[in-house]
């Protein structure tokens, strides 16, 4: 594990930024929040920065020339530099706002895929991936006949370089990889499926929607070409989220989607693309959530990177002890050095949404479903799996307390079914 520079601060200290991380429920029943895959819970001054926009300058941005018109753009565009640098863009105006990882990676799909692919050019994705970096690829390869090619995991859930090489072709264009899988929590080798990638001149799309949250992904010193993530997975409000893309790609795209703002001269005929960023966003923006966005992304940039790892490395070895000890419980995907802090399991025993309404009664949130990875589960031959997943304001009690509600569970089946068999 890599040295930790600065520790975490202590967890009393953490947990008072977190106003929904002090809730009952219900009445006597305290939340343990393991949904942080989903989305994570916010901050106070993330919530301030929204509220400080819709109460103090709620205008719209790049319009009017008045003051709180000027003090929004300020802000909005302060929120757009946080991030460039958060993610070690070279510049600015490589940073997108979205509304999330899986608008962004459409973007990429419905512009460079669109412009650039050819019949029977090929994209290469894992099995790893979420629908968000599935689905938008199958659309287009049956527009453009393209053909979709799988580097396959292995049974533990780790990826392979090889099994992404073995794909690679001189048809390759695009790889479209996760920085980490949101089922299995596996982090992928992207820098060695850069540069093998790069070496077939293909482009590389990362879907950063966990990565980035969970750890510091830098898109200059891995070469990424395009980068979506989420602003609600790291802190940050839903609605909005970033398509990094590396500046000669952007500016070589036409516009996916149009409307106001993106353009610089308009005729009855046709219109003139304004300059990268703008020439992506058109329309009013998500100004209120990019401002949080922002907000969340100075918190998080606080704290030491490798010790946000290092304690998510440390709640999945506690998690991992735990649930090898309840007779059942198998846990699907890699070891904790292989991964991010998710944990997901098929109990035999218990369906997985009926362990999820069972430990909300405990106040333990967990999810249930597929997490929108079908192929995923089929791989495992899986209709659904159990996921908690943690953020850095949890702790090992957490895990305790899951543990313990799982095995609440697997008990009252027991007993149901030893009362209907008696
Ligand atoms: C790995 C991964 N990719 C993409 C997404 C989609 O993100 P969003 O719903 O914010 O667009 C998610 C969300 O769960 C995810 O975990």
């Amino acid at each position: 594990m890599a040295t930790v520079d600065s520790p975490l601060p202590r967890h009393d200290d953490l947990k008072a930024d977190f106003p929904g991380l002090h809730q009952e429920i219900r009445p006597g029943v305290r939340l343990t929040y393991l949904d942080n895959a989903a989305t994570t819970l916010k901050p106070w001054s993330v919530i301030r920065a929204v509220q400080a926009y819709d109460s103090e300058y709620p205008a719209n941005v790049h319009r009017g020339i008045h003051a709180l018109s000027e003090r929004a753009t300020e802000a909005y565009e302060a929120a757009r530099e946080t991030v460039a640098r958060f993610v070690g863009a070279a510049e600015v105006e490589e940073i997108i706002w979205t509304r999330g990882t899986t608008d962004a990676i459409n973007l990429v799909a419905q512009s460079w895929g669109r412009t650039f692919l050819r019949e029977g050019d090929e994209i290469v994705l894992t099995d790893l991936e979420h629908h968000s970096n599935l689905i938008p690829w199958q659309m287009l390869a049956k527009e453009k006949g393209l053909i979709l090619r799988f580097a396959e995991i292995t049974d533990d859930g780790r990826l392979e370089d090889e099994a992404v090489e073995r794909q690679l072709s001189d048809r390759t264009r695009i790889v479209a990889i996760t920085a980490m899988s949101n089922v299995l929590g596996t982090v992928t080798p992207l820098d060695e499926v850069i540069a093998m990638a790069h070496d077939r001149g293909a482009i590389v799309v990362v879907d950063g929607a966990q990565g980035v949250a969970h750890h510091a992904i830098d898109v200059g010193k891995l070469g990424i070409d395009f980068l979506a993530f989420s602003g609600h997975k790291m802190c940050g409000p839903t609605g909005v989220g970033v398509l990094y893309g590396r500046r000669e790609l952007l500016e070589a795209m036409p516009p996916a989607w149009g409307g106001g703002s993106m353009v610089t001269r308009v005729t009855r005929e046709g219109a003139e693309w304004n300059d990268l960023p703008y020439k992506f966003e058109p329309g009013t923006p998500p100004i209120a959530q990019a401002i949080g966005m922002g907000a969340a992304v100075e918190y998080l940039s606080q704290f030491d990177a490798k010790a946000l790892i290092a304690h998510e490395r440390q709640l999945m070895d506690h998690a991992h002890r735990l649930m090898e000890d309840i007779p059942g419980v198998r846990i699907l995907g890699p070891s904790p050095d292989h991964k991010g802090g998710i944990l997901s399991m098929d109990i035999e025993s218990v369906h997985p949404h009926d362990l999820a309404q069972l430990l909300d009664r405990e106040g333990v949130a967990i999810r249930a479903g597929q997490h929108c990875a079908m192929p995923l589960h089929q791989r495992y031959g899986l209709m659904a799996s159990a996921r908690a997943s943690a953020y850095f304001y949890n702790t090992t009690e957490d895990f305790d307390r899951l543990a313990e509600a799982i095995r609440h569970a697997i008990e009252l089946f027991r007993d149901r079914r030893s009362r209907r068999s008696g």
